[in-house]
């Protein structure tokens, strides 16, 4: 196996290497590290709901009713009367006729896609798609086609051919937190009589009225954006993933997507505490305003420090550093200070654009935000930012 410890060398001395923080207890804004007191900057707990203590009580409550495990697949004995009450749920919160939970979004991803094409369909991706969705088009043996990021007119010109032609993309894209174009791959699907899938993962419980998310923000309706999968463990703060839409899509997963047929139901106890975080998200519309706020703060922050931002409306505020090894020297550097930003480098982001991937959640202070800032202008000063690269 000598050729997995120069593979191992090649990553490190490529500024690659990757490995996990240990954190010691809950997540927040101000985790312990490593035994330090960090203020963190890089959750997708968007919402500050993964440490709320009505979500807390609600998996409590569900440990009590239903015990840890689930015991078995959904179509076993693992599927509970609290999987069952989620699943309406989210078909209500989403406006569609059924859902269909997931232990995970990776895992909705690949079961829906390779569920509807196959051998002999095109999948067409966003060169900036989620991995799980272009892992699901290669797993479901389709021809996967990418086109340019956010250029509907590039995937227009793909769009021919016969079998199945499903669309698939990010609804607000994971590492830039830019929106996808909607509306026009919605009018596009519907002109080539293609199917048109959105993982909302990062805009569920952030954009739009209720939190609904990407296509309550475009007002784009079921018949526009027939599949839509949403993940549970960012905005919603808990675990796994769900697949909306009509009643003969939710049958056909029940029947042929291996990662919810193949799989133990997730514990039902992380249902009960999703239901909880579903109600609050919903009505608790103050976090999407204070995420807001922030994130004007912060921007007007970084345009006097003459920082190029990217245009993201969402708490996803990536600032670009170009090579991996100036992403992590930016990183430690923050580090020292007490904050946590964590580099993003290929290949989660194409070569060259390594970046400070900054995310808010709505238990942040606006003190929070000048201290980023601050931080961010001292390195500056520093020079440590010298040769920021130009926004692509
Ligand atoms: C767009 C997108 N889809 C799917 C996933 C996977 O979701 P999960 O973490 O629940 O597997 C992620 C992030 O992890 C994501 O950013």
């Amino acid at each position: 196996m000598s050729h997995l410890a120069a593979e191992l060398s090649r990553l490190r001395a490529a500024h690659l290497y990757r490995t996990p923080r240990l954190i010691q207890g809950p997540q927040g804004p101000r985790p312990l590290i490593d035994g330090r007191r960090m203020l963190a900057f890089c959750s997708n707990d968007y919402l500050g709901l993964a440490n709320h203590p009505q979500v807390i009580a609600a998996l409590k409550r569900g440990a009590d009713t239903y015990g840890v495990g689930s015991g078995a697949a959904h179509l076993v004995t693992g599927h509970s009367s609290a999987h069952q009450a989620l699943e309406e749920e989210l078909a209500d919160f989403t406006g569609r006729s059924r859902a269909l939970l997931f232990s995970t979004g990776y895992m909705a991803n690949l079961g829906v896609i390779s569920a509807l094409a196959g051998r002999g369909d095109q999948v067409f991706e966003d060169k900036l798609n989620h991995a799980s969705l272009l892992d699901g088009a290669l797993l479901s043996r389709a021809r996967l086609r990418r086109y340019a990021h956010s250029e509907p007119e590039a995937l227009s010109r793909m769009l021919e051919g016969e079998g199945i032609r499903l669309i698939a993309t990010d609804g607000v894209f994971s590492m830039d937190g830019d929106l996808a174009p909607l509306p026009a791959l919605a009018r596009m699907a519907r002109s080539a009589d293609a199917w048109l899938l959105v993982d909302d993962a990062h805009g569920l419980g952030v954009i739009g009225e209720e939190g609904r998310g990407s296509l309550a923000h475009f007002r784009l309706d079921p018949d526009q954006v027939p599949i839509l999968v949403g993940t549970l463990g960012k905005a919603f703060g808990t675990s796994g993933a769900f697949v909306a839409g009509s009643h003969e899509l939710i049958e056909t997963l029940i029947q042929r997507a291996r990662s919810y047929v193949y799989t133990t139901a997730p514990p039902p106890a992380i249902a009960e505490a999703t239901r909880e975080s579903l109600r609050i998200a919903r009505c608790e519309s103050w976090r999407r305003e204070r995420l807001q706020l922030l994130i004007r703060r912060f921007r007007a922050g970084a345009a006097e420090l003459g920082l190029p931002l990217m245009s993201s409306p969402t708490p996803i505020q990536p600032l670009i550093a170009g090579s991996a090894e100036r992403a992590l020297a930016w990183s430690r550097r923050l580090d020292a200070l007490g904050i946590l930003v964590s580099a993003i480098r290929p290949p989660t982001v194409p070569e060259g654009s390594a970046r400070l991937r900054i995310t808010f959640s709505a238990a942040h202070e606006e003190t929070d935000v000048d201290r980023l800032l601050k931080a961010l202008g001292s390195l500056k000063r520093g020079d440590h930012l010298s040769g920021l690269a130009a926004v692509p």
